[in-house]
């Protein structure tokens, strides 16, 4: 099979696993299950899932992504990779629900469809993205019903406090903070806040999902150390990438509209300098990336492929 193949078939197969944690869509709160449903389920690269299996697959983690259904009985990584998987997706739609909102970046389409508020109006997208959020924590702690040793409590401790300190006012939405900032003052903003903001908005989901693969594992301290910074690289590129995209490319491809960053006067990237330097820094990054990744003792030739993929990725 090659990479291309390989990675859709991951992709479904996280897909599958994805859509047995999802809520049900029913009661009162129906309509709030039915936008969450919506937003996760509209498709997705799912490359945050998929870099934690692949960052446990490093420390011997098995690739099964939807345990408990076959006829052999789950291991407790197996099931809590699982567990985490899903949790950190969610927490990624939630982020793009409320990123899209008029009061943000204010954009109708996202992977093709109309956006989550287009759909269900915007006082159902902001519950919906809340019901995310939130939703993410009530499948994680799940993950403790499964330890049965010290050991695996740990891990579980682990992962929720990596989970909730990236996607928090320290990770995710402090980056989202300082985006919507240097809309306002966006000639005064420097190198130090622009990569501030990429650090934050984008490459710390993206060192959850790796630090989370390799703690459930049993990783060490100095390997989940690596793999932070490994991730850091990955996802400075990758926001820069989204950002080359947002200039290059189109609605068709993208499945979200190009030209936002422009409309909302974002400090990116692109904007401070120019299409050719940023994309000279996604190689770079990358590079820098897959420098890490080879100074492990295992080594895991899809984690690393995918990697160098993301640099022409074209959407
Ligand atoms: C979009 O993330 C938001 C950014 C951090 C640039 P993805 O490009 O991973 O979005 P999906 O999940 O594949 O739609
Ligand atoms: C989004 O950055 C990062 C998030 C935390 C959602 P962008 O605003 O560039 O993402 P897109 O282009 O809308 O996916
Ligand atoms: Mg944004
Ligand atoms: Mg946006
Ligand atoms: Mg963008």
């Amino acid at each position: 099979m090659n990479f291309k193949d390989e990675m859709r078939q991951r992709a479904e197969q996280i897909e599958e696993a994805l859509r047995k944690y999802l809520p049900a869509e029913e009661g009162y709160q129906k309509k709030v299950a039915e936008a969450m449903n919506y937003s996760v389920t509209a498709g997705g690269k799912r490359l945050r899932p998929m870099l934690m299996a692949e960052s446990a697959a490093l420390f011997g983690g098995s690739r099964q992504y939807s345990p408990g259904d076959g006829s052999v009985e789950a291991t407790f990584s197996e099931r809590a990779l699982s567990i985490f998987m899903a949790s950190l997706e969610m927490i990624h739609n939630y982020s793009l629900v409320h990123d899209d909102l008029p009061a943000m970046d204010n954009d109708e389409y996202r992977r093709g469809r109309k956006t989550t508020h287009v759909v269900y109006g915007e006082g159902m997208a902001v519950l919906a993205g809340d019901s995310l959020l939130n939703y993410a924590f009530e499948t994680a702690v799940t993950a403790f019903e499964d330890a049965k040793s010290v050991e695996e409590y740990r891990r579980v401790a682990a992962a929720m406090k990596i989970l909730s300190g990236k996607a928090g006012m320290y990770g995710m939405i402090g980056g989202q903070c300082a985006d919507l900032e240097a809309e306002e003052s966006k000639d005064a903003v420097t190198e130090d806040m622009l990569l501030f903001i990429h650090e934050h908005k984008t490459a710390a989901l993206i060192q959850a999902a790796m630090m989370i693969g390799a703690v459930l594992m049993g990783a060490s301290e100095e390997e989940v150390a690596a793999l932070e910074k490994c991730a850091y690289n990955i996802g400075i590129a990758f926001q820069i990438q989204d950002d080359i995209l947002d200039v290059t490319s189109s609605l068709e491809i993208l499945g979200k509209p190009v030209g936002s960053d422009e409309k909302n006067h974002k400090l990116t990237y692109v904007a401070m300098h120019g299409l050719e330097e940023s994309k000279k820094q996604v190689r770079e990054m990358s590079e820098e990336a897959l420098r890490i990744l080879s100074s492990f003792p295992q080594r895991n030739l899809f984690l690393e492929e995918l990697v160098e993929q993301l640099i022409y990725r074209e959407k």
